[in-house]
């Protein structure tokens, strides 16, 4: 087991690094500092912290605003806090967003990854209890037919820039191992849910406009698969291995909860109608078909044996009660909602954290 002691965490304003940071400050085993380096783009919100904010900053919790592309930044924040492990977080990760618009995903994902690791490789020169985790996704391997499942040694074939920007930080992840000796470990994960998640992917998507009673968008046919994993099933998988996970070893973690789109969509039509006390069948007249995403992969299946066998992960949430509560949360969370889908809500990040 490695002793942990300041973490920093990049991208803990978004949907899975908010998550992780309450899963750390849940921990009785752990007494460390968290440090949040995040630029605040639209899906990072502050306010996803406010619990641990409010009783932790400035003890145990540290927000930084500050982008991983800029050298000088990164620098100060990891020789400041003299931090001894990185969970990597930070990206652009909306795979539409990327086909509308590459650049971004270039640099935050390519040029932030190579950033954080020419800092790492220069402060953590002389120490060795120190690590660079590397949070990834299933989407480097590409895309499978009706069989088979992803492994580690799947060789990588990425197929939008999306994918191909995140491939390509976990190539470099993986040089500066080989090349330089820096301590580094990757996970790639699939397609997580639960409450936090910016409402432009599937879940969040769907279960807002069943609520606002707008047509649900089904890309394609809706025969296209992914597996569902909770994000804190992630985040306990990301803790495991950055506590006992072997240096230069690359982990898939996964839900082996596979669905068709379609499937998932009537799913949750089903129960956020019973959630609402509405007619079974009455949400399912909104599902739309619409144009197709270019490139659509068309199905991702995760072995996720290795990290079960050699570090003893077990996913604790099952999809059915996983779903429920995350329906109900975003049923219950509508000024949350309602704040990252406006302008007051970037004006009030704009008060609070950018110009403070
Ligand atoms: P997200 O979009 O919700 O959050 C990303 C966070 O990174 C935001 O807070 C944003 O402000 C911050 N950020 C973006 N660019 C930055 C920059 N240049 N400098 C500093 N901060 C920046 O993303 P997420 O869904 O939480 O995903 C987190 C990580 O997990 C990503 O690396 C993603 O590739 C990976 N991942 C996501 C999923 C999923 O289902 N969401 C699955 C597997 C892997
Ligand atoms: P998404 O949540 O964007 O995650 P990813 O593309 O990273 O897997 O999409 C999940 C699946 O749902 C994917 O096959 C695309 C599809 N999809 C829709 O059918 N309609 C939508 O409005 C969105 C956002 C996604």
């Amino acid at each position: 087991m490695r002793s942990l002691k300041n973490i920093l965490v990049t991208g803990g304003a978004g949907f899975i690094g908010s998550n992780f940071i309450r899963y750390t400050f849940n921990r009785t085993d752990f007494d460390g500092g968290v440090v949040n380096m995040d630029c605040l783009t639209y899906a990072g919100n502050p306010e996803n912290l406010a619990d641990i904010e409010s009783e932790h900053s400035g003890t145990r919790y540290f927000f930084e605003h500050g982008n991983i592309t800029d050298r000088d930044a990164v620098r100060s924040v990891m020789k400041r806090y003299e931090i001894d492990t990185v969970v990597h977080f930070a990206a652009e990760s909306h795979v539409d967003r990327s086909i509308e618009g590459p650049k971004n995903f270039i640099s935050t994902n390519i040029i932030g990854t190579f950033t954080l690791l020419e800092a790492v490789r220069e402060i953590w020169k002389e120490r060795e209890d120190v690590l660079f985790h590397h949070i990834s996704t299933d989407e480097v391997y590409g895309s499978l037919g009706d069989t088979g499942k992803f492994c580690e040694h799947t060789p990588y074939d990425p197929r939008s820039p999306y994918s191909a920007s995140k491939a390509s930080s976990d190539h470099l992840v993986m040089a500066y191992y080989h090349t330089y000796g820096v301590p580094v470990t990757i996970s790639n994960c699939s397609n997580n849910y639960g409450p936090y998640q910016f409402p432009e992917k599937l879940i969040p998507l769907i279960i807002l406009n069943i609520k606002e009673e707008k047509a649900l968008p089904v890309y394609g046919d809706g025969r296209n698969v992914r597996d569902w994993l909770h994000v804190d099933d992630h985040n306990s998988a990301v803790w495991m291995i950055i506590n006992k996970g072997v240096e230069g070893e690359t982990y898939n973690i996964g839900g082996e909860n596979e669905w068709e789109n379609i499937r998932l969509v009537r799913v949750i039509c089903e129960k956020a109608a019973a959630i609402m006390g509405r007619d079974r069948d009455c949400f399912k007249e909104l599902i739309t078909f619409v144009k197709d995403r270019p490139g659509h992969d068309l199905r991702y299946a995760i072995d996720c044996s290795k990290i079960k066998q050699e570090l003893g992960w077990v996913q604790e949430y099952d999809f059915d009660t996983g779903l429920d509560r995350t329906i109900e949360w975003y049923m219950e969370n509508g000024a949350w909602i309602d704040r990252v889908r406006s302008g007051e809500y970037r004006a009030w990040i704009e008060k609070n954290y950018i110009s403070r």
